[in-house]
């Protein structure tokens, strides 16, 4: 049964855009797909006094069950509140890949989708956002496009090297779709390897700038954000990981884009790494532990804690809830 994100508490993404824009911040999109890592994500926007959106991949629905990732959102609003205060929280379609997901979100109760066009050419990628915005509209959701592909996978197609983002082609991009947000390539890239070791962890700013020029005021998205903290993957590879050469993009380049025009800044790996590291230590530690909690619980400790200086240090977003 058709149901509106209203009903669920849940707000989309445009006021939240125009207070970060207007703030100098980003608001964070946190990835999730079980029900710790969405206390985590609530309990550090709650502790922070910041917005949030909370981002379902096509893959953690079909990991969790769409059914289940919707009532832990409606269910993630009156925790807030439990916690004591009401912050902004916007449920996202992370990647969407087809107009029938986003039509199947929207009239599941999401607040805002995303339509990932850009593997198609630029023609059919209007196309398909303007179809999406069409739908999504009637319902007062909000949209965010895509142009430019990032390096390493994306949607389970890899690209080696970056499409980066045609300033020249945003406003026309725009001002065609009618969409809320845009997603920009400028070298950033999906998962814990973003850069061969060696290799300057850059991201083009200057081309970020070149867009904000073309389009000043438009909400500007960032995926593959997450920084790779290496303390996450000392700690892992000290207790039986391996994962060598993880790089991510440096903290104070995050904190320039979180400044400009960049409005939403997404975060998932981080949050796989900050799990990871802490289940893998309490294992190591406490061997003879077979209670779920017992090794869930400091996960999702360490999580709140990940999340809460991101806020705080990275997006800006911390105190911006009055
Ligand atoms: O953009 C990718 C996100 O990190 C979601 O990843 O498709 O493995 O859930 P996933
Ligand atoms: P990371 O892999 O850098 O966390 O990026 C996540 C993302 O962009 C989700 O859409
Ligand atoms: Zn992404």
């Amino acid at each position: 049964m058709a149901v509106s994100y209203k009903e669920l508490g849940l707000v989309n993404t445009r006021a939240m855009f125009a207070d970060a824009i207007k703030n100098g911040y980003a608001v964070p999109a946190y990835n999730f797909n079980n029900m710790e890592q969405m206390q985590a994500i609530i309990q550090a926007c709650v502790e922070t006094k910041s917005p949030v959106i909370l981002q379902v991949s096509s893959g953690a629905r079909k990991y969790a069950n769409q059914t289940l990732l919707r009532y832990m959102a409606q269910g993630a609003v009156q925790f807030a509140k439990e916690l004591g205060c009401e912050i902004p929280i916007a449920l996202h379609l992370d990647h969407g890949d087809t107009l029938d997901l986003c039509k199947s979100c929207v009239d599941y109760g999401f607040s805002s989708v995303m339509i990932d066009g850009s593997h198609h050419s630029y023609e059919e990628n209007i196309a398909l956002t303007q179809r999406v915005v069409e739908y999504a509209h009637k319902y007062d959701v909000t949209v965010e496009g895509e142009l430019g592909i990032l390096a390493g996978v994306e949607d389970d197609v890899s690209s080696e090297t970056h499409t980066y983002t045609q300033p020249e082609e945003v406003e026309d991009f725009v001002k065609k779709t009618g969409c809320d947000s845009l997603a920009i390539s400028i070298g950033t890239s999906h998962g814990a390897f973003k850069f061969k070791p060696g290799q300057d962890p850059e991201i083009r700013l200057d081309i970020l700038a070149e867009i904000e020029k073309r389009i000043p005021g438009f909400p500007i998205v960032l995926h593959g954000a997450s920084s790779v903290p290496q303390e996450y993957v000392e700690l892992i590879n000290k207790f039986g990981g391996k994962m060598e050469a993880a790089i991510g993009i440096p903290e104070e380049q995050l904190r320039s884009a979180a400044k400009s025009a960049v409005c939403k800044i997404n975060i998932d790996s981080d949050g796989r790494l900050a799990m990871t590291a802490a289940i893998r230590k309490m294992f190591a530690d406490q061997p003879g532990e077979f209670d779920p909690r017992k090794y869930l619980g400091p996960a999702r400790d360490e999580l709140r804690k990940m999340y809460a200086s991101k806020n705080k240090n990275v997006l800006g977003s911390a105190g911006m809830v009055k």
